[in-house]
């Protein structure tokens, strides 16, 4: 093996094998003679591409193509009333953050300016521990019951057989599941295509519960507000980005923040007391459903920027993993089943993706020391020394869990139900005040064009007529117009609900 060491002209770093042994030449490889054949005993060369060939791990099943910065999450204001979390006990208390903004139907090198929400997962390094933001720029969601998630992702991803994307199968889940409509009524207005990741507004959709150390508890919606608006692209420059740069939202990000453009949002809760959320007139448990912020105003929180771009994106943003189970004391997921599916399904995929000692990973690993019986297994980089792996009398109980009372605002009657949501009036009253009362002319305008855009492709006259009658229950104008942009004759009728009064309320099983 050459023994002159070779430099980094960058950092200086002597190139070395990867056991730390100097190299002279990386692009020489051993061989009998100048025309080879090749040694096995060459580990350099062999080791070199060994590594490569390992070089990619699974991409996200859903949101793959992302961006990623550091920063800070800051409390301005004081919510202890509402939350025991040790980061709410003072003004001006911090958490180093990371985020992870993403689209979430393409693959890891889609368009960043492709039609579809936007991911929006931060990370916030508390003294007690991890407590995860997976949230979405769209303060709803498609869904409402958990076992749709799967085929309603695959119906926005690509054909079996013709590994296309298809305008069918799109259109033919979302006019079958009408829940869907508040969100597609988002997705097609011009918040479906936001100005690149950091210029817009983010929301934890599910509702949270906040609870405090004597056991009352509100339940609670996040939101983050971008300081500088949400910006959006209209359609036409969406699509033209997408193919002149389509990475245009990693690109704006990062230049903001290497200029010192820190990105920053302001955090709002809208809160609700259990009494409160048995009269509301939706489901806080559905996430279907906004809280009218003239009911439930917003009251501020603290302060989210991103103020550091990443030194190795591999290192620091894809192997992040965020969950909406890491949370803190204090902080509570609710009763709603599709957040309950999502603090299983995120670990678990974490533990695919990454493996197994995910949380060692230098990214996802909490500022306090953690010590638990978990051991071993690949890549175990912080195993615990000789610290005991069972619970022993020698190991201390330095924790003492905050004093609790009842949480709970629902009561397991002790038999399983398999159990599916139905439709009913209620789920159109919010896309329609949408429509009515908060879209202008251009929005309007806008949002025909765009459904028409994309369901002028739909070639099924059943799935294409089904998705008009839903339009038609918004509002028939929204039917009409879209009708007349596809070259559809329009007049189809609106689709067939349950009147309200047979929505099942919210209340608590305590019968
Ligand atoms: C990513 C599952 C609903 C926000 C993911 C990932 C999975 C997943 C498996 C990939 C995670 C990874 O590889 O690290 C599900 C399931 C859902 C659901 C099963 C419903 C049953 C939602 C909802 C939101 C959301 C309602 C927002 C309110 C996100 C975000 C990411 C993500 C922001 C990207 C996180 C990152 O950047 O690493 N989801 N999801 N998901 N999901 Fe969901």
């Amino acid at each position: 093996m050459p023994s002159q060491a070779v430099f980094n002209a960058k950092d200086g770093a002597t190139y070395t094998t990867s056991s730390g042994a100097p190299v002279g030449e990386p692009y020489a490889a051993e061989k009998i003679f100048p025309n080879g054949p090749l040694l096995l005993q060459d580990f350099h060369h062999i080791d070199l591409l060994a590594h490569f060939d390992r070089e990619r791990i699974p991409e996200r099943v859903v949101h793959a193509k992302g961006a990623g910065a550091h920063g800070y999450f800051e409390v301005t204001h004081d919510i202890s009333d509402l939350s025991c979390a040790a980061i709410f006990n003072a003004i001006g208390n911090r958490a180093k953050t990371t985020v992870r903004f993403s689209t979430v139907g393409g693959e890891s090198g889609s368009a960043d300016t492709a039609r579809d929400p936007r991911g929006f997962a931060v990370k916030l390094r508390t003294e007690e521990g991890n407590w995860d933001w997976v949230f979405n720029n769209t303060p709803v969601f498609f869904i409402r019951d958990p076992a749709k998630f799967p085929h309603f992702i695959h119906t926005q991803k690509r054909d079996p057989q013709t590994h296309l994307k298809d305008p069918d199968m799109f259109w033919d889940y979302l006019s079958q599941n009408p829940e869907s409509i508040h969100q597609v009524m988002i997705l097609f207005s011009d918040r479906g295509t936001p100005d690149g990741y950091h210029k817009m507004h983010g929301y934890s959709g599910h509702t949270f519960k906040f609870v405090n150390k004597d056991g009352s508890w509100h339940y609670v919606q996040i939101h983050l507000r971008n300081d500088g608006g949400f910006k959006t692209l209209d359609d036409k420059t969406a699509g033209e980005l997408s193919g002149s740069n389509p990475d245009y939202g990693i690109q704006s990000m990062f230049e903001d923040i290497e200029k010192g453009n820190f990105p920053s949002w302001s955090v709002y809760v809208q809160t609700m007391t259990p009494e409160q959320a048995e009269k509301f007139r939706y489901s806080v448990l559905d996430l279907t459903k906004i809280w009218p912020h003239s009911e439930f105003p917003l009251r501020p929180v603290g302060k989210l920027v991103f103020n550091e771009n990443a030194q190795n994106y591999f290192a620091e943003i894809e192997q992040a993993a965020f969950s909406p189970s890491h949370l803190v004391p204090g902080v509570e997921a609710s009763a709603d089943p599709v957040l309950q599916s999502r603090l299983f399904s995120y670990p678990d995929t974490h533990r695919h993706r990454l493996g197994t000692n995910y949380q060692q990973l230098p990214v996802n690993s909490p500022i306090v020391p953690i010590a638990n019986f978990q051991r071993d297994g690949a890549m175990a980089f912080n195993n615990q020394g000789n610290r005991p792996n069972y619970q022993s009398s020698i190991l201390p109980l330095s924790y003492k869990p905050k004093a609790y009372k009842d949480v709970k605002h629902e009561q397991f009657l002790g038999h399983a139900l398999a159990d599916l949501t139905f439709i009913t009036e209620l789920d159109f009253e919010q896309p329609r005040a949408l429509w009515q009362k908060v879209f202008d002319d251009t929005a309007k305008a806008h949002f025909i064009s765009n459904v028409a855009g994309h369901m002028k492709n739909v070639k099924s006259k059943v799935v294409l007529e089904r998705q008009l009658s839903v339009f038609a229950a918004v509002d028939p104008a929204i039917s009409e117009g879209i009708s007349k942009a596809i070259g559809h004759p329009g007049g189809v009728a609106p689709l067939k609900v349950k009147p309200a009064s047979e929505a099942i309320r919210f209340k608590v099983n305590n019968s």
